[in-house]
């Protein structure tokens, strides 16, 4: 089985972190999202991976290389426009041939149970299987509805009026039974060629669709918030270790990773936290449920359930929370030189957003 990873996309919702990096390599617990998915196609046992990337291909590149480091091979297509799921799957038809593939949306951060699901797709080989997760609000989705016995009998995009509360995941099992589905759909309102419509054009032509539903955690790290979320998930799992120094004074409580490199001093980490390679926590408190970059420098400061990216510092700021703070950003008190310490001095990027306790 093959595997096709979708990194095109412009991550509007993302903005601003997604001006400057692709939203599947923001990095949750320390890793970037990518990597957790070229992991999870490793497990089921995939070793040729095609990627599709768009306007930031090279940082994708940079970061997935050939793929030999994580031990499978990486094939990049260009999508020059995002023109839709099924246009991805028309421009790999070369690199994904006859085979059975795995679609996976680049940005899907999914917790257990993908093996179960390709077993099932190995053993039954139906045209295509779709997960599914029970959301409250399918709205955003493409939604699903099933005979009850776990075929697919209808699919929409986003419908405003949704038929059940089964959402459609981002990560889809297919024959070579697509390809002629997706040569076949035409552009759908929001002028994009829908996976989803597809996956009907299976369903219509009386091909097996089955439905798998996930119960484990789901999240597309469409939003900041639910990159956040993700993060608190990931972190769950987190097992204690300490690679780099922490000393006398500091105190950690639950599971904390402190890397290689990076010290901890005179502070309080509360697990589930990371520390990145190299950072220096000084006179902080931090955690839970945050993750710390490399080369990050906290200085007097308190931050909770929040994401610092490589590099960046929060310096005597306290109550710092749900927070993301980009590459290289620094966060603090009075940081340039001759400014009236009262006033608040804010440079600040496109569609950023900053939000003052009062
Ligand atoms: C895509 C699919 C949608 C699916 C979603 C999952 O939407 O079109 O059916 O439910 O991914 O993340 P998009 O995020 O491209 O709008």
């Amino acid at each position: 089985m093959k595997a096709l990873v979708l990194c095109g996309g412009s991550g509007t919702r993302l903005r601003p972190l997604s001006h400057s990096m692709p939203k599947q390599l923001i990095p949750v617990a320390n890793r970037p999202v990518l990597i957790q998915v070229v992991e999870n196609l490793r497990e089921l046992g995939v070793e040729d991976i095609g990627v599709i990337v768009g306007d930031h291909r090279g940082e994708i590149e940079a970061v997935l290389g050939d793929g030999s480091a994580h031990g499978v091979r990486v094939s990049y297509i260009v999508q020059h426009a995002p023109l839709g799921l099924a246009h991805c799957v028309r421009l790999a038809r070369d690199f994904l041939a006859d085979d059975d593939f795995v679609l996976y949306l680049g940005d899907t951060v999914l917790v257990g149970g993908l093996t179960e699901m390709a077993d099932g797709f190995r053993v039954r080989r139906p045209a295509a299987q779709i997960v599914v997760h029970k959301v409250a609000d399918p709205r955003a989705f493409g939604v699903v509805e099933t005979d009850g016995a776990g075929r697919a009998v209808r699919l929409a995009e986003k419908p405003a009026e949704p038929r059940s509360d089964l959402a459609v995941v981002g990560v889809y099992f297919f024959t070579a039974a697509i390809h002629e589905a997706v040569a076949a759909v035409s552009p759908s309102a929001r002028g994009e060629l829908e996976i989803t419509d597809a996956v009907q054009w299976l369903v219509d032509a009386g091909r097996e669709v089955r439905v798998h539903a996930h119960t484990g955690f789901w999240r597309d790290t469409g939003r900041v918030e639910d990159v956040l979320e993700c993060n608190r998930e990931l972190l769950e799992a987190l097992e204690h270790r300490i690679s780099g120094d922490v000393d006398a004074a500091s105190e950690l409580i639950g599971p904390v990773v402190v890397e290689a490199g990076a010290r901890v001093v005179r502070s309080r980490i509360t697990g589930p936290a990371v520390i990145g390679a190299g950072a220096l926590v000084r006179d902080s408190h931090v955690g839970p449920h945050t993750s710390v970059g490399a080369g990050c420098t906290l200085d007097a400061a308190g931050i909770a359930d929040s994401i610092l990216l490589a590099g960046s510092s929060v310096q005597q700021v306290l109550g710092v929370h749900g927070s993301v703070i980009g590459r290289d950003a620094a966060v603090g008190r009075g940081l340039s030189v001759g400014a009236v310490p009262q006033r608040h001095r804010l440079v600040v990027g496109d569609h950023t957003r900053v939000e003052f306790a009062a």
